[in-house]
């Protein structure tokens, strides 16, 4: 990896890479923490400039209002553990280097929350989404800029947190998807009692930003309505 580094010479790197299989890394936490801990050390300790995505998964969900970057991390999940512990080397190995914290991710060219019930609604025409947690979708095109910029702020070390502007829950995210796409579906909203999953998720995992030189993201159904279009563009294009 190191000499990878040394041959390409980047300005800075933005590692995207992670193990994201929330509910597996229950059971693996030992291989998750090698991709999601200790690979991003190695990167961190290569030379450039380091700009890690990290989850709001890092908390654990408690907290009445939104996260900010200094609050208290507690992770809930396998997961979160392995983020945080890259986090945290990271930021161990210098205060240039970037952590951005982000959320509820969907972009076109990859398997999402939005295609997921866009699928169901044709195949089921019925879908039940856990009303209960609350968080900040984002769309991936939008904080892709939002890294480029951090990336070329040499100033900008530290925690950032940068997720898709206001807030929602799942349920909340999925109405919007119907009736954005005017998708018929009998939608109803559930609990994550009634939805249980080997990963524990967060209650509230909405973010804030507080630093002035965090880049701020349009709201999460501006992002929402520019996903639409661009999987249209997609489509038209075969
Ligand atoms: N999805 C979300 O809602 C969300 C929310 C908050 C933060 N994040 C963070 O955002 C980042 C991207 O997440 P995502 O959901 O887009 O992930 P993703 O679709 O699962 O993509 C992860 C990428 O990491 C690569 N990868 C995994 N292990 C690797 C290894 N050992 N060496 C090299 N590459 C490896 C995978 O390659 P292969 O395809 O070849 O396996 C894949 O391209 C991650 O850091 C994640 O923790 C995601």
């Amino acid at each position: 990896m190191t000499s990878a580094v040394s041959d390409i010479a980047p300005d800075a790197i933005i590692n995207c890479a992670a193990w994201t299989d929330v509910d597996g890394a229950e059971e693996h936490e030992a291989e998750a923490l090698v991709v999601n801990g200790d690979g991003p050390n190695v990167l961190a300790l290569a030379g450039p400039r380091l700009i890690q995505v990290s989850t709001d998964y890092v908390f654990d969900g408690n907290k009445q209002g939104a996260y900010v970057e200094s609050d208290p991390t507690a992770p809930r999940s396998a997961y979160g553990r392995t983020k945080l512990a890259g986090e945290l080397n990271v930021l161990a190995a210098g205060d240039r280097h970037s952590i951005v914290r982000t959320a509820w991710l969907f972009g076109v060219d990859g398997a999402n929350f939005v295609e997921t019930m866009l699928k169901l609604a044709v195949d089921r025409g019925a879908v039940s989404v856990v009303d209960d947690q609350r968080g900040c979708p984002t769309n991936t095109a939008h904080l892709a800029e939002a890294l480029l910029d951090i990336s070329l702020d040499s100033g900008a070390g530290g925690i950032h947190h940068c997720a898709g502007a206001g807030e929602t829950t799942w349920f909340g995210f999925a109405k919007e998807i119907f009736e954005r796409t005017g998708t018929p579906c009998d939608l109803t909203p559930t609990t994550s009692d009634q939805f249980v999953r080997p990963a524990p998720r967060p209650a509230n995992s909405v973010l804030e930003a507080t630093r002035s030189d965090t880049p701020i993201l349009p709201a999460w159904t501006q992002g929402l309505d520019d996903y639409i279009e661009a999987r249209k563009t997609v489509e038209e294009q075969g």
